[in-house]
């Protein structure tokens, strides 16, 4: 009796381990769970979160989306979700740099990571990487603004302000770091002139991508340099959340909107674009973007293959993370009527 006992004690710890424990989700029956942690700094981080778990859903998975607005609060989503054993995670992080701790125990319990839109330094629990090619980003708004500007052609000079991203996101950086190559010969033949003197990383930087702090910066600009009349002919906004902001600042001035660039495709930019005060936007379609990672996760979940185009470019500090990196496309003016 005592023996059956034992035995009968050691089946129900047993079950109980694999229930709790091998990331399926017992309510609904076996179905394998995605936990995606996203940041809620912008609308496009939204759409994204939107258009994974459609995707994900259609495929029969159980999808658990978290947002966090600060570091901290997004370290403790996802230690929480690796504690409850998903069969993935999806991770678009708020600071590139700071995950790499927090997420060693998922590397330990076998939880295969994919980092969304952002990369994550400093750790080999990265499976795959899934992102729009952010140094053509970077590309297409310099390109945009030399072509638009007719500098080719010893067109200026012209008055530019600069705004970058969040300096915690490796994306920010990218961006800027490309335009910049573009832009940079114009400064010094004086086509591009930066009445501010403002043109470094650093002081063009906005914290957190927050738009409530480039509409300060941009305030000031205003006030410094531009309240003798000194026209504006053009502004390097970073996405379409800052440059709603810029735009609104610059109409208060009661001056004209000039050439300025925006990304992701926000529906709100289509509409300035349709009312003409922004010139462009680089458009990352959410559901390019959510279907190749589904792919990723199909693969990491299933061991089937992923799409993969990019080997070598997003080193980490600790492993080259195999990447898919999805293109953008331009909207400005002429071609608004056919963005979705
Ligand atoms: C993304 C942009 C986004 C920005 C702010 C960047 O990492 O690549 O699309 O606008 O973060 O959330």
């Amino acid at each position: 009796m005592k023996v059956f006992k034992i035995l009968c004690a050691t089946m129900i710890l047993i079950l109980g381990m694999f229930s709790g424990g091998c990331g399926e989700d017992s309510q609904n029956s076996g179905k394998r769970v995605v936990a995606v942690c996203f940041p809620n700094t912008t609308p496009s981080w939204q759409r994204n979160g939107d258009s994974l778990k459609k995707l994900l859903e259609e495929e029969n998975f159980t999808v658990n989306v978290q947002f966090a607005g600060t570091v901290d609060e997004q370290k403790k989503q996802v230690s929480e979700v690796i504690e409850s054993k998903p069969n993935c995670m999806v991770i678009g992080a708020i600071d590139s740099a700071a995950f790499a701790d927090v997420l060693a125990p998922a590397k330990e319990y076998g939880i295969p990571v994919i980092a969304f839109d952002r990369i994550i330094f400093d750790t080999d629990a990265l499976s795959y990487y899934a992102s729009f090619d952010n140094e053509a980003i970077g590309d297409a708004m310099g390109l945009y603004f030399e072509s638009a500007l007719n500098l080719k052609n010893g067109g200026g000079p012209y008055n530019i302000e600069l705004f970058a991203g969040g300096p915690a996101d490796n994306n920010a950086h990218l961006f800027f770091k490309n335009t910049m190559a573009i832009l940079e010969p114009y400064f010094k033949t004086g086509q591009l002139v930066c009445p501010s003197g403002q043109m470094n990383f650093d002081s063009v930087a906005t914290a957190d991508w927050n738009s409530a702090n480039a509409r300060t910066r941009m305030q000031k600009l205003l006030t410094q340099y531009y309240s003798d009349g000194k026209p504006l002919h053009a502004v390097l906004s970073p996405n379409d959340d800052i440059a709603g902001v810029i735009l609104d600042e610059i109409q208060k001035a009661g001056k004209p909107s000039p050439l300025i660039s925006g990304l992701d495709g926000d529906p709100a930019a289509y509409e300035r674009i349709k009312a003409g005060t922004q010139t462009f936007t680089v458009a990352k379609d959410p559901d390019v973007l959510t279907a190749k990672c589904v792919r990723m996760i199909k693969a990491v979940v299933e061991g089937t293959q992923p799409d993969i185009n990019d080997v070598k470019t997003y080193n980490n500090g600790v492993i080259t993370v195999p990447a898919y990196l999805c293109t953008p496309q331009i909207f400005d003016k002429t071609n608004i009527d056919s963005a979705k």
